[in-house]
């Protein structure tokens, strides 16, 4: 007896070991590009009936059945259970066949499974990558309302997380904000090397019927074809260049959510997060943790994980389609998923953020956060400002032994370390003039952030 669909019997005479078939099939996994081979396979049944390879009577049964497989699907996975098919092409032939009788036995001709599998994966990464973009594009409106929300919030920035200057709340969100739009360009590039067809390659050397791959392409919205066909059934870049973008994806969320992690500790207490997003401990009744940013922390390795993964399993592979290429399925597909609920969490707990923004200028006014400011203001005063750096560095050991801020000293006070201090120091010192110094492109003054978080508002209405 052979499996349901089998397509390679002829040459057999022994059935498959039960654990080699086990290894072997992929149909558990691949039936997720069900809906994208059988659109790949209505548009290689038209191309056949254009080419004069079957008729246009087999093309239109044919495209029927197929037609009726994808409905039969969307009504649910019955179609789909207890089949023993080897991987979703050999099932798509098999049912096909099973439902409409020898004009099935033709849809194959002039194809492998070797481009059809890269050409149902392409599609299927398509649709992905344009639901990630919008994912992306809802996690930066989620940002921007944050920004919005708090919009005259001061944040103590850090370096080395000590405190180092104050920035505006809503810059911190528009510096996520940047690093999602960069994602998303970098996804639009990869789409551009995604979309394009390998159908027409056969299984490695092209075909030898007269089928007309530009209109395939067209029919299929791909933006071109492959220009060789060794390259187009062995070509598995496109699937490192998606999991690469989402790495980086992952990494801008895994830094937002430390931040935020941190900022909700009750050490920092900047932020606070709803219930909604917060989960409590089993044992310690006071306990709401983050765990969504956790997750969202730790999500971002086995994302890491597929994209490595996928490099070694494509490196070193001789030309043209090796069975190893079967192995990309599962790294993509989780990587799109883990994207997918990744940048979806991130937006809900973004919108579930507030800010404490008595406490974050508190930590902004304390810490000596306006250091650099005396060594500029000096500087302004004629004084290098390696000297001023020094200076101020002197006046900072002075205060730090009073326990006292620098804008607490006052001009005479302060005086003592430069006769370049005049009474306007303590309004340098200010932590407004602070913030209103840093006025240049992509500074954190007040005017810059309120311009960038009207440009990003723009920029999502868009
Ligand atoms: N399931 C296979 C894959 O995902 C389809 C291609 C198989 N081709 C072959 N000649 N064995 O790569």
């Amino acid at each position: 007896m052979t499996k349901s669909g089998q397509l390679w019997g002829g040459r057999f005479t022994e059935k498959p070991d039960q654990t080699f078939a086990e290894f072997n099939d992929s149909f558990r996994f691949d039936r997720r590009l069900f809906a994208a081979d059988v659109r790949a396979s209505i548009a290689h049944a038209n191309s056949l009936a254009r080419a004069g390879v079957v008729t246009a009577d087999e093309a239109t049964t044919i495209t029927a059945g197929l037609v009726e497989l994808l409905s039969a699907a969307d009504s649910g996975t019955a179609i789909f259970d207890g089949s023993d098919a080897e991987d979703v092409h050999s099932f798509i032939e098999g049912t096909l066949i099973a439902a409409i009788g020898d004009a099935g036995r033709k849809l194959h001709t002039g194809r492998s499974r070797n481009d059809q599998v890269a050409t149902a994966f392409r599609l299927w990464l398509r649709d992905e990558i344009d639901k990630i973009d919008d994912l992306i594009y809802q996690a930066q409106a989620a940002l921007v309302g944050l920004a919005e929300r708090h919009s005259t919030a001061i944040l103590p920035g850090y370096t080395h997380l000590q405190r180092a200057q104050p920035v505006m709340f809503a810059h911190w969100c528009l510096a996520y904000f940047e690093m999602l739009k960069r994602d998303r360009g970098r996804l639009a590039d990869a789409r551009k090397r995604v979309n394009i067809l390998p159908l027409g390659s056969g299984a490695l050397a092209g075909t030898g019927f007269p089928v007309d791959r530009d209109a395939v392409a067209e029919e299929l919205g791909f933006d071109g074809v492959t220009a060789n066909s060794l390259d187009g059934v062995s070509d598995r870049d496109f699937a490192v260049e998606f999991t690469s973008a989402c790495s980086l994806i992952m990494v801008h969320l895994s830094r937002l959510a430390e931040d935020l992690i941190i900022y909700c500790s009750s050490e920092f207490g900047f932020v606070s997060l709803s219930d909604a997003v917060s989960s409590g401990s089993s044992l310690m009744p006071q306990k709401k943790n983050p765990d969504a940013l956790e997750l969202l922390r730790g999500k971002a390795g086995r994302v890491f994980g597929h994209q490595m993964g996928l490099l070694a399993m494509i490196k070193g592979l001789p030309l043209a389609y090796n069975k190893d290429m079967q192995e990309d399925k599962e790294a993509v597909f989780d990587t799109a998923d883990t994207v997918n609920i990744s940048l979806r969490a991130a937006a809900i707990v973004l919108d579930n953020t507030a800010v404490n923004e008595e406490r974050t200028r508190d930590a902004a006014t304390a810490g000596y956060l306006n250091a650099t400011e005396l060594a500029d203001y000096l500087v302004k005063k004629g004084v290098p400002f390696r000297t001023a750096h020094e200076t101020v560095g002197r006046a900072v050991l002075y205060a730090i032994d009073r326990g006292l801020e620098l804008h607490e000293l006052g001009p005479d006070e302060l005086r003592q370390f430069s006769d370049a201090i005049a009474d306007d120091v303590s309004e340098a010192l200010d932590l407004r003039a602070t913030l209103a110094a840093k006025g240049t492109i992509g500074g954190t003054s007040p005017g810059r952030v309120a311009e960038a978080l009207a440009a990003a508002r723009l920029y999502l209405e868009r």
